[in-house]
């Protein structure tokens, strides 16, 4: 087969990327690992950044979005079991964001590349790259028989566990990382969520309160990285959000049987460079935030928006400016995404073997996010996502 971009990954990164090539004209083949309904079981946080909503608004994916979605002009935090404070996003940027899920972003994502007729291949296996800096190709095997696309260009859109990323050569590649020594569990509740999405710090531990639609809720509790699934009941679950978060707020909070209960772990992890010769990484191939600022979906949008720029003047104006800076333009938003998610997962969590300095430093840096306007407008100003620049 032969196209012009070979897009690895059928995810948000990978589907959006194709979509936004079709809108330009510009030929593309998808090919993903799992089927169609493997990748949309997947349980994905959704708070849009600004930026977002208008990529999804521009090339048609809002219709949804804009009718069931929830306008989010602020974040609430809770402290210690006592303290209700809110950042007043909307008031210091301007800007709004939004709590779409994932999921539901995919769907359309799918229901668009199947209206467009756009070329998908599920179920591939083997996929290998070749002459990245000549004349790429990518092989794969699907029900046991060897198939090879020719193209112009891969997008290695297959997340953290995908070949793509390893595809750069190890010299070349540099890699920084942080594991955190906790998890989030989560649960799933088929009862109204509370009216606004609240962080929680605790000196028990962090906790969340989020929500996917007006009769689904999500919940979240920090737990050890070493605890199983099967040694917290929902009893105890509730228990201990309901300790974390202040006496006033127990009556926002219905809760109800968990129709899904997973352990997620904490991850910080960019990969550099993003391109190598005709390969360029997008979405988690390259980079993973730790879910405290719901940063990875809007990174994988951010990541396509200078990506897609870069081909389409390839292709249209015969230019590679945009793909010779495509890496350095993204990671600058990466990082700051990093940036703030980390900061805010060191705020709202409790380290093992943390000291009274520490602790100390955490509780002086929220005395100064709720004293200072000009510390909120600065967190508002990275948490609704830097601005794309030119
Ligand atoms: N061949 C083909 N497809 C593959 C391969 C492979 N060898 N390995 C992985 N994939 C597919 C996966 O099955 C998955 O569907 O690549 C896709 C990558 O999608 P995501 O992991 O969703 O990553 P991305 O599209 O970059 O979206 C980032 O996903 O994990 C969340 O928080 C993250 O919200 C962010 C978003
Ligand atoms: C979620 O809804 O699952 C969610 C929302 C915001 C976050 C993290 C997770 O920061």
């Amino acid at each position: 087969m032969r196209t012009q971009v070979c897009i690895i990954g059928g995810g948000p990164a990978g589907l959006f990327l194709a979509h936004v090539l079709h809108a330009a004209g510009i030929e593309s083949i998808v090919i993903e690992r799992q089927t169609k309904n493997h990748v949309l079981s997947r349980i994905r946080a959704g708070v849009l950044e600004a930026g977002t909503v208008d990529l999804l608004r521009q090339y048609g994916l809002a219709g949804r979005m804009d009718r069931d979605g929830m306008p989010k002009d602020g974040t609430r935090i809770f402290w210690e079991g006592k303290e209700d404070f809110w950042i007043d996003v909307i008031r210091w940027t301007g800007k709004r964001m939004m709590v779409w899920g994932q999921t539901q972003i995919t769907e359309d994502l799918y229901a668009a590349r199947e209206r467009d007729g756009g070329e998908m291949i599920f179920e591939v296996e083997n996929v290998a790259l070749h002459d990245l800096d000549g004349a790429p190709s990518v092989t794969f095997e699907r029900h046991g028989e060897s198939q090879r696309i020719d193209c112009d260009f891969i997008a290695g859109c297959d997340g953290f566990h995908g070949p793509s990323r390893k595809a750069i050569p190890a010299e070349i590649r540099r890699e920084y990382e942080r594991v955190y020594p906790f998890g989030w569990l989560g649960i799933m509740v088929e009862k109204p969520p509370m009216k606004e999405i609240a962080y929680a710090y605790h000196s028990e531990g962090f906790a969340m309160a989020s929500r996917r639609n007006p009769m689904l809720s999500r919940y979240y509790v920090q737990v050890p990285s070493t605890d199983k699934v099967e040694d917290w009941s929902d009893d105890r679950f509730w228990e201990a959000l309901h300790r974390r978060l202040p006496e006033h707020a127990h009556g926002e909070i219905e809760t109800g049987p968990s129709i899904e209960k997973s352990i997620a772990p904490l991850r910080s992890f960019v990969a550099e460079p993003m391109r190598w010769g005709k390969l360029f990484l997008a979405g988690d191939a390259a980079h993973i935030v730790p879910q405290t600022g719901a940063k990875g979906l809007n990174l994988a949008f951010s990541d396509v928006f200078y990506l897609s720029r870069a081909l389409i003047t390839h292709f249209r104006e015969n230019s590679d400016r945009y793909l010779d800076s495509y890496s350095q333009m993204a990671l600058r938003r990466v990082w700051a995404a990093e940036n703030i998610s980390w900061r805010m997962t060191k705020l709202l969590h409790v380290f093992p073997g943390e000291d009274p300095f520490d602790q100390k430093i955490r509780q002086n840096d929220f005395d100064l996010l709720a004293g200072s306007e000009d510390i909120q407008r600065a967190f508002a100003y990275e948490y609704i996502g830097l601005p794309f620049e030119d």
